[in-house]
C-alpha cells in the first residue's frame, strides 16, 4: 500500500530553484520532505515501491515560490494617492504633507486585529493562488508599540490558519509617527528599547527591518537599529538606496543583514559590500513600476560581484499594491533585464535566502520542505515570458496538494 505521505512525481520538466534539469525527473517526498531525485532514464520499478504516483506529463515542477518581501497586513486604502499622484504629485511629496505611510498609519491604528485578519486575508490568498509558498509580511504601519505587535500577530495568525509558510518582520523604523515629530532619535529609541524587546519576547519577529532614506531614517539611526536586533537574536534586512544614495545597503551589509531591498540607487561601492558580506539584493520592480523611477538598479554591477539577487512584490498600498509574484517575474525581466532564469532564483532559491530559509526551501533537493509548483507549461522562461497563463496546476505544501 502506497504510504499518503510518500508521493512520487514522475516525468517531470524540472527547475530546482537555480537551474533547469536536462532530462525528465522523478521526485520522491516522504513525510513533507523531498527525499530524493532521479532522471526518469535511471527510474526502477523498486524505486516506485511504496508511493503514491503522480504523472507530471512533461509539466514544469518548481520550488513553491517565495515573496521574500511585502507588507500586506494594513488598514485602508491609498487609491487616492493613486489619483493624486497622477495629477503631478510625487511620492516624496505626498510624504512630506502627512499623506504616504502616515495615512496608512491612521487607518492601521484604527483597525481592530479581526479587521486587519479580514483585509490582509485576501491579498496572501491571491500571492497563494499565484504559486506562492513562503512569504514574508512586515509590519511598519503601526509605529507604537501597540500597534506595531498587533500588525505581527495578524501576520502570525495568516501564517497558522492558511497553508502558506509566513515569515514576520519587525519594521518599527519605516516613518517617524506624528507623537515623534521632530525627535527621530527619541523614536529610534522607543524601537530600540521597547518595540524590538517586546516583539522578541513574545515570538512574533524573526528579522527586523528599516527604511533607511531622506524620508524616513538616517543610516546611523539604522545601525542603532541593527545593533538592538541582534542583541535579541533577530535576523535583519533594510529598505535601502530606494530614492537616493545613503551608503545604507553598505551599513546593512557590514552588519550582517541577509538583504537589502530596492536597491534602485546602489553604487559600485555598496555592490561590492554586499559581496562581500553575502547579502542578498533584493529588487522590487512592482515599486519601481508604480513610482515610474527610472533608476534601474545596478543589475550588471550585482552580476559582476556575484550578488545573489531576489526578487519579490513589495506588496503594500502604496508603492506596490501589487498581488502577483508572477507579474514581478515579467516585470523584472522587461524593466531589469533580468533573465527568466535569474528571476525565477530570485522567487525560489534566492527568495529563500533572503528569508535565511536557504537550509528549508526554494529549492527541489533532498532534505528541503516538499514546497512545489506544477505549471500548464514545459518551459520555465514561459512563467516570466507570459502574464495570466500558464495555468497553476498544483500547488504543493509540505507534500501535499494545498
Ligand atoms: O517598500 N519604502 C518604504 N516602504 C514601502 C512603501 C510603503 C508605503 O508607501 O506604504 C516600500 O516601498
Ligand atoms: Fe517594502
Amino acid at each position: 500500500m502506497p504510504s499518503s505521505s510518500h508521493r512520487l512525481w514522475v516525468n517531470a520538466t524540472l527547475f530546482d530553484g537555480l537551474d533547469a534539469a536536462a532530462e525528465p525527473m522523478a521526485v520522491a517526498v516522504k513525510d513533507g520532505r523531498i527525499a530524493w531525485l532521479k532522471p526518469m532514464s535511471a527510474l526502477s520499478e523498486a524505486d516506485r515501491a511504496g508511493f503514491e504516483l503522480i504523472d507530471a506529463e512533461g509539466r514544469l515542477l518548481t520550488p513553491g515560490l517565495v515573496d521574500c518581501h511585502t507588507h500586506l497586513v494594513y488598514g485602508g486604502n491609498r487609491a487616492g494617492e493613486f489619483e493624486a499622484r497622477l495629477e503631478g504629485k510625487s511620492y516624496e511629496e505626498i510624504a512630506r504633507a502627512g499623506g504616504g505611510i502616515l495615512s496608512t498609519v491612521r487607518a492601521t491604528r484604527a483597525a481592530s486585529e479581526d479587521e486587519l485578519y479580514a483585509a490582509a486575508r485576501p491579498r496572501l490568498e491571491a500571492l497563494m493562488a499565484d504559486g506562492v509558498t513562503t512569504v514574508e509580511i512586515k509590519s511598519g504601519y503601526g509605529l507604537d508599540v501597540d500597534n506595531e505587535l498587533k500588525m505581527l500577530r495578524v501576520a502570525r495568525r495568516l501564517g497558522r490558519e492558511l497553508k502558506v509558510r509566513v515569515v514576520t518582520t519587525l519594521l518599527g523604523a519605516h516613518a517617524l509617527p506624528p507623537e515623534y515629530k521632530d525627535d527621530a532619535d527619541g523614536y529610534i529609541e522607543l524601537v530600540c528599547r521597547r518595540m524590538i524587546p517586546a516583539a522578541a519576547a513574545e515570538g512574533l519577529a524573526d528579522a527586523v527591518d528599516v527604511f533607511c532614506e531622506n524620508i524616513a531614517f538616517s543610516v546611523a539611526q539604522c545601525e542603532r537599529v541593527y545593533a538592538a536586533a541582534k542583541a535579541h537574536g533577530l535576523a535583519i534586512k533594510g529598505h535601502t538606496e530606494q530614492l537616493s544614495n545613503l551608503g545604507g545597503s553598505a551599513a546593512a551589509a557590514r552588519a550582517g543583514a541577509l538583504s537589502v531591498d530596492h536597491v534602485e540607487y546602489l553604487d559600485e561601492t555598496g555592490v561590492k559590500a554586499l559581496a562581500e558580506a553575502g547579502t542578498v539584493a533584493t529588487l522590487l520592480p512592482g515599486a519601481f513600476y508604480i513610482l515610474r523611477e527610472t533608476k534601474v538598479p545596478p543589475i550588471a554591477l550585482l552580476r559582476r560581484h556575484g550578488v545573489p539577487m531576489a526578487l519579490a512584490t513589495d506588496a503594500n498600498p502604496g508603492t506596490s499594491p501589487i498581488f502577483s509574484l508572477r507579474l514581478m517575474l515579467n516585470m523584472a525581466c522587461t524593466l531589469f533585464r533580468l533573465t527568466p532564469v535569474e528571476a525565477l532564483r530570485g522567487v525560489t532559491a534566492q527568495g529563500a535566502r533572503a528569508l535565511g530559509l536557504s537550509h528549508e526551501c526554494g529549492r527541489i533537493v533532498p532534505g528541503m520542505a516538499a514546497d512545489l509548483c506544477l505549471w500548464e507549461t514545459d518551459n520555465y522562461a514561459e512563467l516570466a515570458y507570459s502574464l495570466g497563463l500558464p495555468r497553476l496546476v498544483q500547488r504543493i505544501v509540505a507534500g501535499e496538494p494545498a
